[in-house]
């Protein structure tokens, strides 16, 4: 895996030039409260440490230009409203970009180059990666630093109205919040994050692509969405977070499936994520675990949003079990593919990641990737010294 060092270095190379203004974002990896946050919900999130690097260099037009390996190239007019086109990558960009110039903000011309390390379409939030660093990347252009709460919530519009993905605010504020060895608690009711202290050496958290791709953009995630919207509209409830377990079943017949599942979820889900909470506070990791499984099964089960790989993958994590160091596992954002979280004692993280690429590839037949993260710094600017030489400082 490129390190934030590398992946600078690889961007300032691509561009040809000691760049002006370098920006960062990492992805994420959810622990638990999965497909709650647009329900009020709470969400448990950690920006990983991979990231998204834009280099750029001012290049004296009104355009902006990107380029990334392996992508067409973006070119993008400053200073006037946007709207969707081709190349469809290119909506993340615009999108940003559109949302600084309603806030009056038109950033110079520039050339930029940008390069990745957090796997695409594995549902670690490549797409919000994107956005903030772009955001970020803006920031630094435009000479202003926006309130991090209000530059997730312009990514989050910008995934909304330009990529047509109507998702709620875990991905962008894990992004922008994230901290070393910090999780993002998040709060979606009043969208307050918490910073939640996760340096236990002795736990870590693995990551695995089962590398079946996951596309939000194709209506299943919109379809979940609704869903929950049309059941708290029959519970007669204005949140989520006043919905009991009872209130689901006194309607459970008007309701009817899939939409009475899909409120069990979220009622289930949202308590699951407060008790996981607390779990990890008080070093219980055996409710911790048990959380994490029976959050998998609330997802592949009633709110239909796993897929074969993913559950092979959490019964590989549970097969090795608690013997085998492993705490508990399940699969981690959207959903339909992707991947799942698995968190574990670190002294045996090598072996548990060995055997899982070993199962999952004789029972699926794909070779996974899977890696180890701990809670790293989000969004920020990468320090440019005077002579063009750059420094990253996470503080
Ligand atoms: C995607 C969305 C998030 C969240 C997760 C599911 O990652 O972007 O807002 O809904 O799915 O928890």
């Amino acid at each position: 895996m490129e390190k934030i060092e590398q992946l600078v270095e690889k961007a300032q190379e691509l561009l040809g030039g000691n760049a002006d203004v370098i920006a960062a974002s990492p992805g994420r990896v959810n622990l638990i409260g999965e497909h709650i946050d647009y329900c009020d919900g709470f969400v448990m999130p950690f920006a990983l440490d991979r990231y998204i690097v834009i280099a750029a260099l001012k290049n004296g037009t009104n355009q902006a230009k990107f380029s990334s390996v392996g992508m067409p190239d973006v070119t993008i007019p400053l200073g006037q409203a946007l709207e969707c086109d081709e190349p469809k990558w290119g909506n993340y960009l615009r999108g940003v970009i559109h949302g600084f110039f309603q806030r009056g903000l038109v950033p110079p011309g520039f050339d930029a180059c940008l390069v990745s390390s957090v796997p695409g379409g594995a549902g670690l939030s490549s797409s919000a990666a994107l956005e903030c660093a772009v955001a970020t990347l803006l920031e630094g252009l435009c000479g202003v630093t926006l309130e991090k709460k209000a530059k997730a919530l312009l990514c989050q519009k910008a995934e909304h109205d330009f990529a047509h993905v109507p998702c709620g605010i875990m991905d962008q504020f894990a992004s922008t919040f994230g901290e070393k060895d910090k999780l993002v608690m998040i709060d979606c009711r009043t969208g307050e994050p918490t910073m939640v202290p996760f340096e236990n050496p002795n736990l870590t958290v693995i990551i695995a692509n089962t590398r079946v791709h996951h596309e939000l953009s194709d209506g299943g995630y919109a379809l979940r969405r609704k869903h929950t919207e049309d059941a708290l509209a029959i519970i007669g409830k204005s949140s989520w977070r006043d919905v009991t377990m009872a209130d689901v079943e006194a309607v459970w017949e008007t309701m009817g499936s899939p939409v009475n599942l899909r409120a069990r979820h979220v009622v289930g889900e949202i308590s699951r994520t407060q008790d996981a909470a607390k779990a990890l506070a008080a070093g219980d990791f055996e409710t911790l675990g048990r959380l994490m499984y029976e959050s998998h099964l609330s997802l592949k089960d009633d709110f239909a949003v796993s897929c074969r790989e993913l559950d092979i993958m959490v019964e590989i994590a549970k097969e090795i079990g608690q013997e085998g160091g492993v705490i508990g596992a399940r699969m981690t954002g959207g959903g339909f593919g992707g991947s799942t979280v698995t968190l574990c004692e670190s002294h045996r993280a090598q072996e548990i990641i060995e055997t899982m690429a070993q199962e999952y590839e004789k029972r699926c037949g794909i070779t996974a990737e899977i890696f180890s993260s701990r809670p790293s710094l989000g969004a920020h600017l990468v320090k440019i010294g005077n002579n063009g030489g750059w420094s990253w400082d996470p503080k």
